[in-house]
């Protein structure tokens, strides 16, 4: 979707109520300063909104802290730099990764792995603005602002004691939990267009390959979205996207509905796929007729969604709400 398009914030994708509803608590935290923790399944979009609420008020660098890869002796050094001669081997002084993001944002990414001792250090930093490098007598201070996203349950983390109850609670005061994408799946034709559209693949969709994603409940949610298309889009030359270029697990989604387009076929549910086809052309027909009655044909087909419609027509959705415009076809 292009910057400035309606609908588009930061490369957050969809149109669906929850979306659309998680763009404008983007706007809202945008303005503040305050710490946001992000839940949500695995591939929902948790650093995709991360960025978007750093960039809605853009100050300073967005740096991810993968704490699952936090281990080892140098992790204190890592967040928080160290200074020259503090252990062996440090014969340069070093920033950390919160000196980086003073000004921006740290962006904790799996904050349950977070190791126990460093928990303590971020709760000071959420506290007092303060850190203090490895080896260094001297508190720093630092602007940053922090997010941290993690698709375990922090809270029963906290009742076991493998997460500080303190730190739990000094994050869960703005926490925005991201919907499965089986709970929004009419963002899904949208989220195709975006991602064919990224890898500048001029593919569409057969009818069924679309019904087969469409039906399927997406466990790695949108990422797994993202690798079928990409996977997809890999397997073929041709115009054309099959249902047996599709990973197995959502082949066999395909058969639940009836095709989307054999309404419209001609005259018959047999007709073959892809069933988006230019109607045979009377002599002296004109170009925008056919291309108006193909069209209406989409839409009646997709029962008036026009994100599918534009995905069976292989156009870009603004394409045909101008197309729309033009033909006066409303619905
Ligand atoms: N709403 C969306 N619009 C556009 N792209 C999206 C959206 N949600 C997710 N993506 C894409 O899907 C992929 C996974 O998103 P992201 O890394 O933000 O998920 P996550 O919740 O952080 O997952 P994990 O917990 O596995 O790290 C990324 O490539 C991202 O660009
Ligand atoms: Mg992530």
């Amino acid at each position: 979707m292009e910057r400035g398009a309606p609908g588009w914030s930061h490369g957050l994708v969809g149109q669906s109520p929850q979306i659309c509803e998680i763009r404008r608590l983007i706007e809202k935290l945008g303005r503040t300063h305050a710490p946001v923790l992000l839940l949500g399944e695995s591939g929902t979009g948790k650093e995709v909104v991360a960025r978007a609420i750093h960039a809605a008020n853009a100050n300073g660098e967005f740096v991810p802290i993968d704490c699952g890869a936090l281990v080892g002796p140098l992790v204190e050094s890592e967040l928080f730099g160290h200074t020259k001669g503090a252990f062996t081997g440090a014969s340069e002084a070093k920033r950390g990764l919160i000196e980086v993001a003073d000004g921006g944002t740290a962006f904790f990414d799996e904050i349950g792995d977070l190791p126990l001792d460093m928990q303590v250090k971020l709760l000071r930093l959420l506290q007092e603005h303060e850190f203090r490098p490895v080896g260094s007598l001297k508190q720093r201070s630092v602007n940053i602002r922090v997010i941290a996203a993690t698709h375990e349950d922090l809270a029963r983390g906290a009742a076991r004691g493998t997460f500080r109850q303190d730190l739990y609670y000094r994050l869960n005061i703005v926490s925005l939990r991201l919907p499965a994408l089986r709970d929004r799946k009419g963002d899904i034709p949208e989220l195709i267009d975006h991602f064919l559209e990224r890898l500048e693949a001029h593919h569409r969709l057969t009818s069924d390959t679309l019904d087969a994603m469409m039906n399927y409940d997406w466990p790695g949610n949108v990422r797994e979205l993202q690798n079928s298309i990409e996977r997809m889009v890999a397997l073929n030359t041709g115009p054309w996207l099959h249902i047996e270029d599709l990973p197995s697990a959502l082949r066999n989604h395909g058969a639940a509905e009836p095709p989307l387009v054999s309404a419209v076929a001609a005259g018959s549910e047999t007709a073959p796929l892809p069933l988006l086809y230019a109607p045979p052309r009377p002599a002296g027909l004109f170009l925008a007729t056919v291309e108006k009655e193909t069209i209406l044909k989409a839409l009646v087909a997709t029962h008036g969604d026009r994100a599918k419609a534009a995905l069976l027509l292989g156009i870009g959705r603004t394409t045909l709400y101008r197309k729309l415009k033009e033909y006066k076809i409303e619905n």
